[in-house]
């Protein structure tokens, strides 16, 4: 997923423009930009958007923001979404990989009271809203099968450690956020997940969210969530791989893929390929919105 669209679960005229924004995933929100008072009515508004939304490629992903598992309102949160079959729920505030379990649980329980396969809906998680979340980012790693994406938040963050600001003068984050940014690539990297880069809350400046943009991708990001469609195409086109890079990433698939599951070093015009070059092929893939185990078949179906 390369973009990842915030809406508030509150708004079904925002659900219906963010459907429409290109958006690789709507992230519904029933947390932070929902009011106490709303929390009952959105989830039913968010409920009924998932029920009803078109889900077939490339309609968008829809993930669930849930609120934090100390406000004791995610259980009722998840009752009234789960059965509407979300694609997966994204937790705030997660303070380890024990809470992905504890919410995996909890999942599983509405899967079933709604008659779908345990494992249906997918995890993501904020890993860095708080310091513990932050301390624990080893934990994350082999806790459930259901997560899949690990993204990292500076709003809450700066609240938790009582900063005044995330950033510093020049704009840059400053040690800490450029800390917890750090180890969400190394904690989705160490799970085998996709690392989601945060939100750039200045969103009429598309000159400077590029510029995040292109830092995420060289740095080893699948894709960044934003707050505003505007900001969906300079995301996507960021984080879409140029042609080349994708042919290239196709040919080592292949190769890999011909040569078997014991293929060690391999060679591609010239220059060695290990598996490393594997794994960033299939990112590369990932991102250009393939699935990387189905190329290699689909080079075998080209040749004949
Ligand atoms: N999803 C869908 N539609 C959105 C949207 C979003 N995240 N943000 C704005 N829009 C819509 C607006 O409703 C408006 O539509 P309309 O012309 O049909 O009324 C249009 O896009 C233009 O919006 P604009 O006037 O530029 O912005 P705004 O002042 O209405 O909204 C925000 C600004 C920040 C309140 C809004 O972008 C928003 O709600 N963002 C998501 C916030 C969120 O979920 N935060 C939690 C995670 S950090
Ligand atoms: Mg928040």
């Amino acid at each position: 997923m390369r973009s990842l669209l915030f809406v508030p679960g509150d708004s079904p005229r925002k659900m219906e423009k963010a459907a429409g924004s290109g958006a690789d995933a709507l992230i519904l929100d029933l947390e932070d930009s929902v009011s106490l008072s709303r929390k009952t009515e959105a989830r039913e508004m968010v409920a009924q958007f998932v029920a009803s939304a078109d889900r077939a490629f490339p309609a968008p992903r829809l993930v669930v923001r849930v609120n934090a598992l100390d406000t004791g309102l995610t259980d009722d949160d998840l009752a009234a979404v789960i059965k509407a079959r979300p694609d997966a729920v994204l937790l705030p505030k997660a303070g380890s990989g024990a809470d992905i379990q504890d919410l995996g649980a909890r999942i599983a329980v509405e899967e079933a009271e709604a008659g779908l396969d345990e494992g249906t809906v997918l995890i993501h998680a904020l890993m860095t809203e708080t310091a513990g979340g932050l301390l624990q980012a080893g934990t994350f790693a082999g806790k459930s099968q259901r997560l899949s994406a690990l993204a990292w938040g500076a709003e809450d963050l700066a609240a938790d450690i009582g900063a005044t600001s995330n950033k510093d003068a020049s704009g840059r984050y400053t040690d800490v956020f450029r800390m917890a940014r750090s180890l969400t690539l190394l904690a989705a990297a160490q799970s085998g997940v996709e690392a989601v880069d945060t939100v750039f809350t200045d969103f009429r400046n598309m000159e400077d969210l590029k510029k995040e943009c292109d830092a995420a991708v060289r740095d080893g990001f699948s894709g960044k969530m934003a707050i505003h469609p505007d900001q969906v195409a300079v995301i996507n086109a960021a984080f879409t791989p140029a042609p080349e890079d994708l042919e290239r990433a196709i040919k080592i698939l292949a190769l890999f893929a011909a040569a078997g599951p014991d293929a060690g070093v391999l060679s591609l015009d010239g220059r060695m390929i290990d598996k490393p070059h594997l794994r960033q092929a299939e990112r590369i893939a990932r991102r250009a919105g393939l699935d990387p185990a189905a190329l290699p078949e689909m080079d075998e179906a080209d040749r004949d």
